[in-house]
């Protein structure tokens, strides 16, 4: 693969001007009503036909509001916004983060030894083998315990220190892949700036076996330097050399100069590039605690399930293509229902962290309001993505999505193997799972519940309007590789939607302003004297209370 250092030309659209759009919005106020309940009983294959496979992954999307013109007028709109060419932009190491002049290769991190993929005209993948097996062999140095803390004890605990897509990746993919962990060693994450989470992460720890990995991307996120100073300090205070520090003490970084300077010595230190955003980065360096928890092996089948579905999204077309599939779903739930929000609800106690880590990666991608030329939308575009595991959410938040006046598409994540099979436990899980799609998308009518002997007062609350819509995401068995196509498919799936929206997905700007207010706001909470507050009347009333009562 070939780059040029040229931003490249987008194809330029005004979205809601486009032909497949305005037949998409005809098309939206012919099929609102329709009921899933006569869309399955008119056509009895429905439940195969609309379906899909691709990398191991099968999607089955028919319990959604469409027809078989729905998903025709929607791959329409997806060639009409030239999405097509933006993948080959993609996969060709284009900078399409134009906002910061920046390729967007995660693809990269992840393709086979001997691919070239050439940016800037720079072949980058020889250097992305060499940090792999450069954590490789410091991985197995710590797992088989080479590796000593300064006074000679083997590594115990591993703390990864970062925070956004510096924690979020790293926590989802240990607790996902926990069964595949070593289970005489602790890992832990500490992310928040709240001292909490520092003193409760090392607690019962001792010094003497524990290695900090301090990820961050920039090495200069404020709450993971406090985090990283206060485990500099937390280290020296029981092994009292300056000299311990490079024994317990490694970075993950694109800032070379800001690690030394922090103190931890280059070698060792796991670099990536700018061209890894940090929400896309969990299988770059910044997976090294994944990597010294599941071992080399398990990682690479990892990098392989991201790789198989990187080739699916492709080559696949796009009525036949996972991620794009559940991408214009969601779009069109967006955009023509009005729908806010989407619940990703795994049915997996391992991945519990999911939802939050597709939090970031959604949200942060798709939460934008002008488009690429610096225009703002006339059109919603990221929606809100939250979740709990099942069953866990049957039992708190899913009578609102049965029963609410809210329509929120769900996303359910399930596997036909337990890893820790327990009497019926995997049956009775799936069950539900499959149970909930089908409430959802048949509900009960009014008929029903009163053939149950209902009375009249209580019918209207026993009843479920259903026609609730779910896209049901099957795979064989929760393994390293099979996290790396879901996480893949999710990444996809948002530069889909981003694509169609004419977005940066890929830049994060909003974060800003927020990060600027508080560096201002800390002298003025620190000083020992009464400060002269300039914010409006809240921000400084606010500031003065916490003033009086913070001693
Ligand atoms: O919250 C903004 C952000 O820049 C995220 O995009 C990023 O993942 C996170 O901060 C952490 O950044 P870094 O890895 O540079 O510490």
């Amino acid at each position: 693969m070939t780059t040029t250092n040229v931003t490249p030309k987008t194809h330029f659209f005004a979205l809601k001007e486009l032909p497949a759009w305005k037949t998409l919005e005809e098309h939206y106020q012919k099929i609102r009503n329709l009921h899933m309940r006569s869309l399955f009983t008119e056509d009895p294959q429905r439940g195969e036909r609309l379906s899909a496979e691709g990398a191991g992954i099968y999607l089955d999307y028919s319990k959604n509001r469409i027809t078989d013109e729905t998903i025709q007028l929607l791959v329409k709109l997806a060639g009409e916004c030239g999405f097509r060419e933006r993948i080959d932009s993609l996969f060709l190491g284009k900078k399409i983060n134009v906002t910061e002049v920046r390729a967007v290769l995660h693809i990269a991190l992840r393709a086979p030894k001997g691919e070239k993929i050439i940016v800037d005209g720079l072949d980058v993948a020889p250097e992305v083998h060499a940090v792999l097996d450069r954590m490789a062999v410091f991985a197995e140095q710590v797992r088989s315990g080479q590796w000593r803390g300064y006074s000679g004890h083997p590594i115990r605990n591993v703390i990864n220190i970062g925070i956004g897509g510096s924690d979020l990746g790293p926590v989802m993919a240990y607790e996902a892949l926990k069964h595949y962990s070593k289970r005489d060693m602790t890992f832990r994450f500490v992310s928040n700036v709240d001292g909490t989470d520092f003193e409760e992460a090392t607690r019962d720890l001792n010094p003497e076996e524990t290695l900090f990995i301090i990820s961050s991307k920039t090495f200069t996120t404020i709450e993971t330097m406090t985090n990283a100073h206060t485990a500099r300090e937390w280290t020296l205070k029981a092994l009292h050399h300056k000299e311990s520090i490079a024994r317990h003490f490694v970075s993950v970084s694109t800032n070379a100069q800001e690690v030394s300077k922090f103190g931890i010595d280059t070698a060792n230190m796991f670099g990536f590039w700018d061209w890894v955003g940090g929400r896309y980065s969990m299988d770059s360096a910044i997976g090294l605690s994944t990597m010294i928890a599941i071992g080399p092996d398990n990682f690479h089948s990892m990098l392989s399930g991201f790789h198989e579905m990187d080739e699916h999204f492709r080559t696949a077309p796009f009525e036949k293509n996972l991620p794009v599939l559940l991408g214009l779903i969601s779009l069109w739930y967006n955009n023509f229902f009005g729908a806010q929000t989407v619940a990703v609800l795994p049915y997996n106690q391992y991945l519990k962290r999911f939802p939050a880590y597709l939090q970031q990666l959604t949200m942060e991608s798709n939460g934008k309001h002008v488009t690429l030329d610096g225009v703002n939308v006339d059109y919603d575009t990221g929606p809100v993505y939250w979740g709990e595991p099942g069953t866990n959410g049957q039992h708190s938040f899913y009578q609102l999505i049965h029963q609410g006046t809210r329509l929120i598409p769900c996303d359910f994540i399930g596997f036909c193997q337990t890893l820790n099979p327990i009497g019926s436990h995997h049956d009775l899980l799936m069950a539900n799972l499959f149970a909930q799609t089908e409430a959802l998308a048949f509900g009960k009518t009014e008929d029903e519940v009163r053939a149950e002997g209902t009375p009249d007062w209580l019918v209207p609350h026993r009843v479920f309007e259903g026609n609730r819509p779910s896209n049901t995401i099957l795979a064989e068995r929760l393994t390293p590789e099979t996290l790396g196509k879901l996480v893949a498919l999710y990444e996809h799936s948002v530069f889909t939607q981003g694509a169609i929206w004419r977005i940066d997905s890929f830049d994060q700007w909003g974060v800003e302003l927020g990060k600027m207010l508080a560096k201002r706001i800390i002298p003025e909470l620190e000083s020992g004297t009464e400060p002269q507050l300039k914010h409006d009347s809240s921000t400084n009333a606010l500031i003065r209370r916490y003033r009086r009562l913070k001693s």
